[in-house]
């Protein structure tokens, strides 16, 4: 067929036969030739400047504006920054979906996604920062130690500042995500015989005795960069505070960064209300839980343990900057079972977001804290991802695969032989709500 008189705002067109068809015609080839499809739309009925007037305006900020969503507010996080080493990164989405209100009890839970960041965490915010001080101060090289996402980060921000980086990461236990990264960008990556706590202390003395710029949380430019997840959450917000921002928590400079943020927000008269802040830990991994049940009378230690390895952290560096937060802001600090983050993570990635494991445990958190009623379901709450879905395959692979017998959320994959029927079967059986 052909339009003959005026033409619909978009249609379909054959690029064989020239063959036309409404934009809502389900065919996905050329019912006529079998010739492959092709979009048309009318011209716009605006001019060229009011077009790209719309664009800009949706884009919510001038051509010229910093792209980065750290350097946004660079007054509040370095303002004698000149020369500034960014990818960029930030304006990372806060999402909502139906399915985790239903999945924690909330009646309306937000995800601030920092998945979304340019190696896939919330690190490149404080890396930003914190390689942006490195060149400042004319440092030679950059080290950190890492449970794998701080690694990922310097390795790509030293690469781009033109710097030696050394990342030394537990030789097992590093997500195959993260180390890939570490190595494709470029760092000198050393796998210790140990476990994370074993790599901080050795990269602290590295940095004393042969002089590398130390880039862990302990840094505090990195936690400078880190206060702008919730800075960029607030303005999402429209500076109203949420009552809850809930985060997973292990080396604690991200506790640490947003309580200081929110410390100073308060402070400077962007937000009236101070959220209450709930630091999430793996139960295998959960000193600072320990601590806070006590009242913080006692810093503990553990061997740390669980899936989360993101989280696998027994003698948290941040401690005493974290309690500070979780005290000002009237905070909770929380364990949750590395069974809990499985779910909570099936939640999260059934719904078409994602997130790696230990991510998971601020939604996991979120659960808990609405089934001890801590926390009211028509509370404002905006959950933390700090990590994607694909920095840490194997976990998934071994949830929706392998796990005996499946847990409730798996997703087993089903080998067929190239036939139609096979096919159709499998077609059936998701049509009966089978996963
Ligand atoms: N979530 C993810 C995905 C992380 O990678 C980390 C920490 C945390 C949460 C906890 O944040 O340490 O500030 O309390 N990862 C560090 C690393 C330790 O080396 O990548 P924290």
């Amino acid at each position: 067929m052909r339009f003959e008189t005026e033409r619909p705002t978009s249609w379909q067109a054959c690029l064989t036969c020239g063959n036309e068809l409404t934009e809502t015609d389900p065919h996905s080839r050329c019912p006529v030739c079998g010739g492959l499809l092709e979009i048309h739309h009318r011209p716009p009925d605006l001019t060229r400047d009011e077009l790209i007037g719309r664009f800009t305006e949706r884009r919510g900020r001038e051509p010229t504006a910093p792209p980065s969503g750290v350097w946004r507010f660079r007054e509040i996080v370095l303002p004698g920054a000149r020369q500034i080493v960014s990818h960029p990164e930030g304006n990372t989405p806060l999402l909502h979906r139906d399915a985790l209100d239903r999945w924690t009890g909330v009646q309306r839970l937000l995800l601030k996604h920092e998945g979304h960041n340019p190696t896939g965490s919330f690190k490149d915010r404080g890396m930003t920062v914190g390689v942006t001080q490195a060149v400042r101060i004319g440092a030679t090289a950059v080290a950190c130690a890492s449970t794998g996402n701080t690694s990922a980060s310097l390795a790509a921000y030293a690469s781009q500042a033109g710097l030696p980086a050394l990342v030394l990461v537990p030789a097992d236990g590093v997500a195959l995500g993260k180390l890939a990264q570490s190595l494709a960008y470029g760092a000198r990556t050393l796998l210790v015989r140990g476990d994370f706590d074993d790599c901080l202390r050795l990269v602290q003395e590295a940095s004393d005795k042969l002089g590398v710029y130390l880039l862990n949380s302990i840094n505090p430019f990195r936690l400078e960069g880190q206060k702008t997840i919730v800075l960029e959450l607030l303005q999402q917000l429209g500076w109203t505070a949420p009552d809850w921002i809930v985060l997973p928590a292990g080396n604690l400079g991200n506790t640490a960064a947003f309580g200081k943020a929110l410390r100073e927000a308060h402070a400077w008269g962007l937000i009236s209300q101070m959220p209450r802040l709930a630091a999430v830990q793996a139960s295998g991994a959960a000193p600072f839980a320990r601590s806070f049940a006590e009242g913080f009378a006692r810093r503990h230690t553990v061997k740390a343990d669980t899936v989360a390895t993101a989280i696998r952290i027994g003698d948290p560096a941040s401690y005493d900057r974290a309690v500070r937060a979780i005290r000002e802001t009237n905070g909770v600090v929380m364990a949750v079972e590395d069974g809990e983050i499985l779910e909570a993570k099936a939640a999260v990635d059934g719904c078409g977001v994602g997130c790696e494991p230990a991510s998971a445990a601020s939604v996991a958190g979120v659960r808990q804290l609405l089934r001890r009623g801590i926390m009211a379901p028509e509370e404002h709450a905006v959950a933390v991802l700090t990590g994607h879905i694909l920095k840490d395959p194997e976990v998934l692979l071994r949830y929706h695969r392998e796990t005996e017998p499946p847990p409730p959320g798996a997703n087993r994959p089903i080998e067929i032989e190239p036939d139609l029927r096979e096919v159709e079967r499998a077609l059936q059986e998701t049509g009966k709500g089978e996963r």
